[in-house]
């Protein structure tokens, strides 16, 4: 008897041990991804609640989150700054650039290129090089008017010209190259293929890269060079109002360079040829003290491409005069001479200056040497 009331108080007490032993170590309920509930949208606050929030509702549900994603909130990230700026963003914040739709920044900056510059900036270009062909065809070179005398004066100096080639080289293979990169897909890769293309627009971009240092450095050498003699002059603005005489049989008076060339000098080499550069070294990393963040590269190539769509078209111009355009104008800068009734004609208050010998019609020291056209006229 004695036995069975052990017996069964012992099985009371265990029960109940265990019980409480069961209870102190309940599992946590998880919400359970299968208890969907279908009229949690119906609580208005429902599109306010932050991702918490959302998982006590509907288990799974993490678009609180991925909407602050595509809003461009930055969460956090143990990343240090200065090594990883954009470390916690993965979409940019909303902005709209100009020519865009108000959006995340990668999807605006898409639509400006691609709504903008590659269409107008390719149909620009088009335009410019059909109008010179015509001005070309209709008006055709300025050949001289008189006879040459034989008698040089000396343009450009051997520095003057090394600087002016590297320049226009380098200038000449970074448009080549950035215009295949640009605008290649549309006129060049229906012609030559996937393949070719790839292979070509890979080494023309590394001839960009290597040709941009050659240019800005260049660059600098030829500003330096020629300043002297672009600055604003008395006559520069009669030069501009009579558009040079161009229409006319006599070109307007001008002194080494005319407004024209000033034109060119002060918007296209000075202003867009440094922005140009500046623009490149923000996208080569190369410019300190800036935060390198997909912004800066997007607003970098966007004033790049602009910069460069004019510098490309006012080039054009200038490339065109200074070959086809005008008759003698290339055999100055290739050999640093011109006939004395090239200068008369096309730089008549120069030719006086030399004449009066307030300008030297030698000026570099080559003619020491002997080197020089022995019929310079001194
Ligand atoms: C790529 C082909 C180029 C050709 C064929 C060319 C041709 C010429 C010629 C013939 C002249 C002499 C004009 C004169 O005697 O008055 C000249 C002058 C000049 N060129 Fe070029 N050029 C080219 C590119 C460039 C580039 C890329 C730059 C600078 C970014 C440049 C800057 C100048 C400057 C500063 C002058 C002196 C006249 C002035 O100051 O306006 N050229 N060029």
């Amino acid at each position: 008897m004695m036995r069975s009331l052990i017996a069964t108080l012992c099985v009371v007490f265990g029960t109940l041990g265990s019980v409480c032993a069961q209870a102190q170590t309940a599992p946590v309920q998880s919400a359970n991804i299968m208890d969907v509930q279908p009229d949690a949208s119906a609580d208005p606050n429902y599109s306010k609640q932050t991702n918490g929030e959302r998982s006590k509702v509907q288990p799974g549900n993490n678009a609180p989150m991925w909407r602050q994603v595509g809003g461009g909130v930055t969460g956090t990230s143990s990343l240090p700054r200065s090594e990883a700026p954009e470390a916690g963003n993965l979409i940019q914040p909303f902005v709209q650039y100009p020519g865009s739709r108000l959006t995340n920044a990668g999807e605006a900056w898409r639509q400006v290129r691609n709504n903008w510059l590659i269409p107008y900036g390719g149909s620009f270009i088009l335009i410019v090089l059909v109008a010179i062909a015509v001005f070309y065809w209709r008006v055709g070179c300025i050949k001289l008017h008189d006879k040459p005398t034989g008698r040089l004066i000396e343009r450009f100096t051997p520095f003057e010209r090394s600087a002016h080639m590297v320049n226009a080289a380098a200038f000449s293979i970074l448009a080549i190259s950035g215009l295949v990169m640009a605008f290649g897909k549309f006129f060049l890769l229906p012609v030559i293929g996937t393949t070719l293309f790839g292979w070509l627009a890979y080494a023309l971009k590394n001839a960009h890269n290597f040709a941009g240092p050659l240019f800005a450095v260049s660059l600098l050498i030829v500003i330096s060079t020629f300043v002297k003699d672009n600055l604003p002059a008395k006559g520069d603005l009669n030069w501009l109002m009579k558009g040079g005489g161009m229409f006319s049989e006599h070109e307007v008076k001008s002194g080494r360079f005319n407004a024209g060339e000033k034109v060119v000098f002060w918007a296209g080499v000075f202003v867009l040829g440094l922005v140009v550069v500046g623009s490149g070294l923000v996208m080569d990393k190369l410019l300190p003290g800036l935060d390198y963040e997909r912004s800066t590269m997007q607003l970098a190539h966007m004033v790049h491409s602009v910069s460069n769509i004019l510098m490309v078209v006012l080039f054009m111009g200038h490339i065109y005069l200074g070959t086809l355009g005008t008759e003698g104008a290339l055999e100055g800068m290739k050999t640093g001479y011109v006939d004395e009734t090239w200068a008369k004609e096309h730089h008549e208050l120069w030719y006086e200056d030399v004449k009066a010998g307030r300008v030297p019609a030698q000026r570099s020291a080559v003619a020491a040497s002997g080197a020089a056209p022995s019929t310079v006229q001194t």
